[in-house]
C-alpha cells in the first residue's frame, strides 16, 4: 500500500505493507484521513507512537470501508462506512483498526467531511462535557477557534444550549467561525469579556494568567493544546479563590477500552447532529496522499479554518 511515513524526521509517501487485522480489529480502506497538529510534532521528531501503533505512519484518524475482518470482529460487515481515531497508521491507503474504536459514518457526511471528524469531535467531546461537564446556560470560551478542535468545540457548545465565545487570530477566518456560533472576539484582552464558566484551552501558557483571572466561581479550564507554550506561572491564591480546576488531556495514548468509551459517547453526543446538519465539518482543503508534504506545510503555515484532509487514491 502507499502510505505517509515519518522515518528520521523526513516526511515521505512511501510504498508499505499491507496491515493484517488481528483479534477484533478490522481492515480499513482509507478514503479520508484528517491531519492534526500532533503530524506536526511526530515530523519535527517530538511525539512518536504510542506501542501498538505503526511507529513510522502518521495520522491519528480516518474514515473509509471495511474490507476485511479479523477474527471475532462482529461490529460491522465488509462493505460498511466507518470512521474513528488511531494511535497512528491513519494517513495510509489501508489501516486496521479495532472494531470497538470504529463508529459508523452519518449518511450526510462526505469522505473527507468524515476524515476529518474523529480526532477533533471526540476531543472536544470529551474536554468539555465528559471531563468538563458543559451545561446549558454556561458560558463556553475557546481559544483557538478557527481550528479543527475550536470549530468541534463551538458547535457543540451550541447545541448543548450553552453561550459560545471563541478568540481566533486570523481575521480572514472570524466571519466564519461567527456562523459556526460563538461570539468571535480578538486573543488579546480575552479576559476582558468574561466571566466564562469553561475555557476549552487550544492554544496554550500564554493564557493561562488571564484564563485563571476571567474564570468564574467554580469554573473549569482545560488544557488540551500547547502551541504557544507548556509553561507559566500559576496564581494558587486566584484559583483557590474562584473554587476553579484546571485538567490537562491526551487522547492519543489512552487505552483500548477508555478510547471505545469516548467513541461511544461520540456515537450518543455528536452522530445525530452531524447527521441532521445541525452540525458541520470545516474543511479548509483537501490533498491527495501523494501529496502529502504540500499538506503538512499548509498545516505548518496556520490561518486555515477547520480541517485539512488527505484523501487516499482508492479508484
Ligand atoms: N490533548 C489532546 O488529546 C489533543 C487532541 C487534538 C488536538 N490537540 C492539540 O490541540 C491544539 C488544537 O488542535 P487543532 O486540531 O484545533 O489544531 P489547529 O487546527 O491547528 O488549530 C489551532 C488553532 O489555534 C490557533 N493558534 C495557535 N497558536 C496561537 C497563538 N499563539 N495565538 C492565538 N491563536 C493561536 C491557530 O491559529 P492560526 O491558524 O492563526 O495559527 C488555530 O486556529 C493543537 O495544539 C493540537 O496539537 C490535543
Amino acid at each position: 500500500m502507499r502510505a505517509v511515513t515519518i522515518i528520521d524526521k523526513v516526511l515521505a509517501v512511501s510504498d508499505m505493507p499491507d496491515p493484517v487485522p488481528g483479534t477484533g480489529e478490522v481492515l480499513v480502506r482509507v478514503h479520508a484521513a484528517g491531519l492534526n497538529g500532533a503530524d506536526m510534532m511526530q515530523r519535527k521528531g517530538s511525539y512518536p507512537a504510542p506501542p501498538g501503533s505503526p511507529p513510522d505512519i502518521p495520522g491519528l484518524e480516518l474514515a473509509g470501508e471495511v474490507v476485511e475482518l479479523g477474527p471475532a470482529a462482529t461490529r460491522f460487515a465488509v462493505g460498511d462506512r466507518v470512521m474513528g481515531i488511531v494511535g497512528g497508521g491513519g494517513q495510509a491507503e489501508l489501516c486496521t483498526v479495532h472494531e470497538r474504536i470504529l463508529m459508523p459514518v452519518p449518511e450526510r457526511l462526505s469522505w473527507s467531511e468524515a476524515g476529518g471528524t474523529p480526532e477533533v469531535f471526540t476531543t472536544a467531546n470529551d474536554a468539555v462535557f465528559t471531563q468538563g461537564g458543559l451545561l446549558a446556560g454556561e458560558r463556553l470560551l475557546v481559544h483557538g477557534g478557527a481550528g479543527g478542535v475550536g470549530t468541534a468545540a463551538i458547535q457543540l457548545g451550541r447545541v448543548a444550549g450553552a453561550r459560545v465565545t471563541a478568540t481566533v487570530r486570523n481575521p480572514e477566518a472570524r466571519a466564519g467561525v461567527a456562523q459556526l456560533g460563538a461570539t468571535v472576539i480578538e486573543p488579546e484582552g480575552f479576559a476582558e469579556h468574561g466571566p466564562f464558566d469553561l475555557i476549552l484551552e487550544l492554544v496554550g501558557a500564554i493564557n493561562l494568567a488571564d484564563n485563571v483571572k476571567s474564570i468564574d466561581f467554580n469554573g473549569r479550564i482545560s488544557i488540551i493544546g500547547t502551541s504557544a507554550g507548556a509553561v507559566s506561572e500559576l496564581n494558587l491564591g486566584l484559583l483557590m479563590h474562584k473554587r476553579a480546576r484546571i485538567y490537562g488531556s491526551t487522547l492519543r495514548a489512552r487505552p483500548l477500552e477508555q478510547k471505545a468509551m469516548t467513541a461511544r459517547a461520540v456515537e450518543r453526543s455528536v452522530l445525530p447532529a452531524l447527521a441532521t446538519g445541525e452540525i458541520v465539518v470545516p474543511i479548509a482543503e483537501t490533498f491527495e496522499l501523494e501529496d502529502a508534504i504540500a499538506a503538512y506545510d499548509r498545516f505548518a503555515t496556520g490561518g486555515k479554518l477547520g480541517k485539512l484532509v488527505l484523501l487516499p487514491d482508492v479508484s
